[in-house]
């Protein structure tokens, strides 16, 4: 796949959380990728560190998810998904209700992590006013990043992801994040966590249980630089929800499939939300699609308070449950368990710890945080927050790895399929770009 920049000014797609007018004087193109490596358009190899957006640990291009969307789209390339169907549908919701926590069993599918965050704020409105109750707000997190649209801003505790946007949801009520000084560059989960879960007791004392909805959070905040959660938090959250009636969310959309051992974080830390947003790994990133998955007695509360023969949710997409998407998720779901690959994420994960955290050491990084296959490596800031990251990303894809920066922080998610060797060069790539950064 070729691009001809010679006929091609590059100025009429406008690429998304880029620096546009960068990128344009200095375009970096994919043009084919299998398993870990990728090809750029001078014909560069370059390693993927963070499974392309930490959507692909099956590796990129599997032959068997080719196979399995190319067949499904010889019979359907559409269906409308507002009452009709297609048995993929049923078989995709059915695989992921078996891997989903005991009870969560009723999967609503969308078509990103975004629209999941947006469903379930709707699906959980749609609870309460089923009961009755007027439950206005809803509880998340600073650094919390919930994807981009409006329900999804709201709840997100990034400020470059709402500055430029002074419009959103009322009632949203932020909790402290989990980051301190207090304990760098330690793997796994840090000290602290029953201490800041209390922030959830403090917005109950302010605005009353009988008036919140449900608290969000990301089991470990991901797109901010892999802040796993301290010790406890979790735990603590769902002991205050549950004291108070409301309902824990859970946003697997990273986290979700094996990234941080378990099936979902939710295993991993054995604390079952009441509502679980997902989306990238449930087709290994092939397809767009995402999923919201209840407990059962959500779906059925809203079911139940509709007029019999009538439409009991107003919401969805046109492209909810698309075949291709299904024939994805089917595809990946089949390709984690027959190549083992949660396993062998666990099993790499202690040598990807000790291998990342040997960056600690620089002076110019901050702190080093990892659990599972997702670290974070965060660089003191340089001139102005964030240019330093900007920088460091283009000077490391063309040291031939790609990983996600967000802010001055590299986040590795490197791909469940990756050998140790993958790790020493994605890693290793890492160090070179640091250690070229003038100080
Ligand atoms: C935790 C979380 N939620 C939601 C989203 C949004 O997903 P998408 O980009 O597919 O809309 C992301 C994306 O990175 C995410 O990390």
């Amino acid at each position: 796949m070729a691009l001809d920049s010679k006929t091609n000014s590059l100025e009429e797609f406008w690429l998304p959380f880029t620096d546009n007018r960068g990128f344009k004087k200095d375009p970096r193109l994919i043009t084919e990728a299998r398993g870990v490596y990728m090809t750029d358009h001078k014909g560069g190899t370059v390693i993927d560190g963070s499974s392309g957006l930490f959507c692909s640990p099956a590796g990129h291009c599997h032959p068997k998810i080719i196979e399995a969307v190319h067949r499904a789209m010889q019979d359907l390339t559409f269906v409308s998904p507002f009452g009709t169907a297609h048995p993929l549908s049923f078989a995709l919701a059915e695989e992921v209700a078996r891997l989903t926590p005991e009870g969560l069993n009723h999967v609503f599918f969308v078509n990103s992590g975004s629209e999941a965050i947006d469903t379930a704020l709707k699906i959980i409105m749609a609870y309460w006013t089923a009961r009755g109750q007027n439950r206005r707000h809803f509880v998340s997190r600073e650094k919390a990043y919930h994807g981009v649209n409006i329900g999804g801003v709201s709840l997100s505790g990034l400020v470059n992801n709402r500055r430029a946007f002074p419009v959103t949801m009322p009632g949203i009520v932020h909790m402290r994040h989990t980051w301190t000084e207090d304990e760098i560059n330690v793997p796994g989960q840090r000290a602290g966590g029953a201490d800041r879960a209390e922030d959830l007791q403090r917005a109950i004392d302010n605005f009353g249980a009988e008036t919140i909805a449900a608290c969000f959070v990301e089991p470990v905040a991901g797109s901010t630089g892999t802040l796993p959660p301290p010790r406890g938090y979790l735990q603590r959250l769902r002991e205050i929800c549950d004291a108070n009636g409301i309902l824990l969310v859970f946003d697997e959309v990273i986290t979700g499939f094996g990234r941080v051992g378990g099936v979902f974080a939710a295993d991993a830390f054995g604390v079952t939300p009441d509502v679980m947003t997902m989306a990238k790994a449930l087709t290994n990133g092939s397809m767009p699609m995402g999923a919201v998955a209840v407990r059962d007695d959500i779906y059925e509360v809203i079911t139940d308070k509709a007029v019999m023969g009538g439409i009991e949710l107003f919401h969805g997409y046109t492209y909810s449950g698309h075949p291709g998407a299904c024939a994805a998720g089917l595809a990946s779901l089949a390709i984690y368990r027959g190549e083992g690959l949660f396993d062998r994420a666990a099993e790499m994960a202690p040598y990807f710890a000790e291998c990342v955290h040997d960056l600690g050491t620089h002076p110019l990084v901050k702190d080093v945080r990892s659990i599972g296959m997702m670290a974070g490596v965060e660089l003191h800031p340089g001139e102005k927050p964030g240019l330093r990251g900007v920088a460091a990303q283009t000077a490391l894809f063309w040291n031939g790895c790609h990983i996600k920066f967000t802010g001055d922080t590299a986040i590795l998610a490197p791909m469940f399929v990756s050998e140790r060797h993958h790790i020493d060069e994605i890693v290793g790539k890492l160090r070179d770009t640091i250690e070229a950064i003038p100080h």
